[in-house]
């Protein structure tokens, strides 16, 4: 048995939280041999409620969970973290402006990022799933300048499963088929999801799905607004698929991506593609030795290109108002 790892979930007692704590602590971020400690980073008014779900931890008995701590202080939370999962943000409400809602969430990240840098384990790992993620991951990465900023990601898992579930229902082929997807871009209405390089049990998906005007006019825009598409149905916004992502992307990072597979990762740019780099973006990604590294050398034909720029351009437009908002 591994000793203890720390990991850090942010926003415990919201509705991710709730559907994220118990699979972290069964053993499913890490693996059956890891056991974990847990520290639940909340604002004042919700500690209360994220006591309740450390109650119900207990009371599962399980274990492979070490110690739970709670605590409004981000110093504490963050000290000697392995594994950061930042999931609380400040959603836009109604009548919100985008600087605001940056600016609220700069007010989150700044300080997350501080004492991450401050106190974190020096293997640490930091998710970010609270929106908007791609951006609130720069401003947490910018404000640790101690961590290497590849160690700063951005989710873009769940996008990346929506793609495959769409692919795999529309080849009738099964999940475990379907590989080498890539959502390219924001985690938001822009993001591309590409088709062009996956496989359908080896074949090449595009190839054989044949059908550019379900591509263009379906998949993508299904993709791409099943966020919302989530929200309409069930009258709240996507939490256990998201706290199912959460688990895939950590658990490939440290155990390493399916051979002969990769995945979608919210991760630091190096300039490939001819995307800015410094840009946290979605990319094809594998995760080797414990790091991720980006797939290089995938052709990019011009309907692509077009969709991996519009996306690209509004993580611009967000950086360069998160600039001039002093918060990077
Ligand atoms: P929620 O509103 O149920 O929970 C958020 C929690 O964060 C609340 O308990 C709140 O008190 C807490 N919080 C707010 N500020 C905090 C701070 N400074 N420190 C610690 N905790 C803080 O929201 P839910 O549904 O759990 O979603 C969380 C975030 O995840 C949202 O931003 C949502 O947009 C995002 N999301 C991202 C996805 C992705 O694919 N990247 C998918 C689905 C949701």
């Amino acid at each position: 048995m591994n000793s203890p790892v720390n990991v850090t979930v942010t926003g415990a007692a919201g509705q991710i939280g709730y559907a994220l704590l118990f699979r972290i602590a069964s053993g499913q971020l890490l693996g059956p041999d890891t056991p974990v400690s847990l520290r639940l980073l909340e604002i004042t008014p919700a500690l209360k409620a994220a006591e309740g779900t450390a109650m119900e931890l207990d009371d599962c008995a399980f274990p492979l969970l070490s110690g739970i701590e709670i605590t409004d202080d981000a110093k504490k939370a963050f000290d000697g973290v392995n594994i950061a999962l930042l999931v609380g943000a400040r959603p836009r409400t109604a009548g919100m402006e985008r600087a605001d809602l940056l600016s609220a969430n700069g007010g989150i990240f700044k300080p997350q990022g501080e004492a991450i840098n401050a106190g974190a384990a020096s293997d640490v790992r930091v998710l970010v799933v609270g929106n908007p993620a791609n951006t609130n991951a720069l401003i947490a990465a910018s404000h640790a300048p101690d961590v290497p900023t590849e160690r700063f990601t951005a989710m873009m898992r769940l996008d990346h499963n929506r793609a495959i579930s769409q692919l795999a229902a529309k080849t009738g082929a099964p999940v475990s088929d379907i590989s080498k997807v890539t959502i390219w871009g924001n985690h938001s209405a822009s993001q591309f999801p590409d088709i062009l390089h996956a496989e359908v049990a080896g074949k090449n998906a595009a190839q054989t799905v044949n059908d550019q005007a379900w591509y263009e006019n379906d998949f993508i825009p299904t993709v791409a607004k099943r966020g919302a598409a989530i929200i309409e149905a069930r009258g709240a916004s996507s939490a256990a698929s998201a706290a199912n992502a959460a688990i895939d992307h950590v658990y490939d990072w440290v155990n390493g991506t399916a051979e002969g597979d990769w995945t979608s990762v919210g991760m630091v740019s190096d300039g490939s593609y001819g995307i800015p780099a410094g840009l946290i973006t979605g990319l094809p990604a594998r995760s080797v030795n414990g790091s991720w590294e980006i797939v290089q050398g995938l052709e990019i034909d011009e309907f692509s290109r077009g969709r991996i720029d519009a996306s690209v351009a509004e993580l611009v437009g967000e950086r360069d108002a998160v600039k001039e908002l002093g918060l990077i």
